[in-house]
């Protein structure tokens, strides 16, 4: 088959400026080429990017509800815990799980004995007792409690839940 008769079968698209090779219309004129200072990203990376992203957050959100979990089991049957007075000698600090959850039991210096969630009352991280200030620090988002669960400072508008306490003889018992 010559060079002529190929053409005729396959005639090439034509590229005139403006006109579609299949129906002979104008085209609207496509602006190729970017503005400057935008990074024209193809269809693949946009695509990527997406991918990255939506794995992005939900990598962080498996993350912050693996925390939670740890951070707060969840509340059970809330058994009273019962300790002896021998157990909490004056000036110190127990921890107990009531409820699934840490309690620190204190008998301050003078014998009163009282109880507190160790559970933050913003998005249920826990707090730590910082001895040498007299607080309590929930790491999670840097707030603050009094050592009887009073918020100082943060994100938390309500004090850490206090846990009745009942003494009879020399049993000690939290919650109930
Ligand atoms: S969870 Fe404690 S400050 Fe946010």
């Amino acid at each position: 088959m010559s060079e002529e008769e190929k053409k005729d079968i396959n005639p090439e698209p034509q590229e005139g400026p403006g006109e579609n090779p299949e129906n002979g219309e104008e085209k609207e004129p496509v602006d190729i080429l970017p503005e400057p200072g935008v990074k024209r990203v193809n269809r693949r990376g946009f695509i990527g990017k997406v991918l990255v992203g939506a794995g992005a957050a939900f990598g962080l959100e498996l993350g912050y509800a693996g925390f939670r979990l740890m951070a707060t089991k969840p509340v059970g049957e809330k058994k009273p815990v019962q300790l002896s007075l021998s157990q909490l000698p004056e000036g110190s600090r127990t921890t107990v799980l009531y409820g699934g959850n840490k309690v620190e039991v204190i008998r301050d210096e003078h014998g009163r004995i009282s109880a507190l969630s160790m559970v933050c009352t913003h998005l249920g991280c826990l707090v730590i007792w910082k001895d040498e200030e007299h607080t309590y620090h929930c790491p999670c988002h840097d707030a603050y409690f009094d050592e009887n669960g009073g918020v100082i400072s943060g994100p938390p508008t309500q004090p850490l839940e206090e846990i009745p306490v009942t003494v009879s003889g020399n049993t000690v018992t939290i919650g109930g």
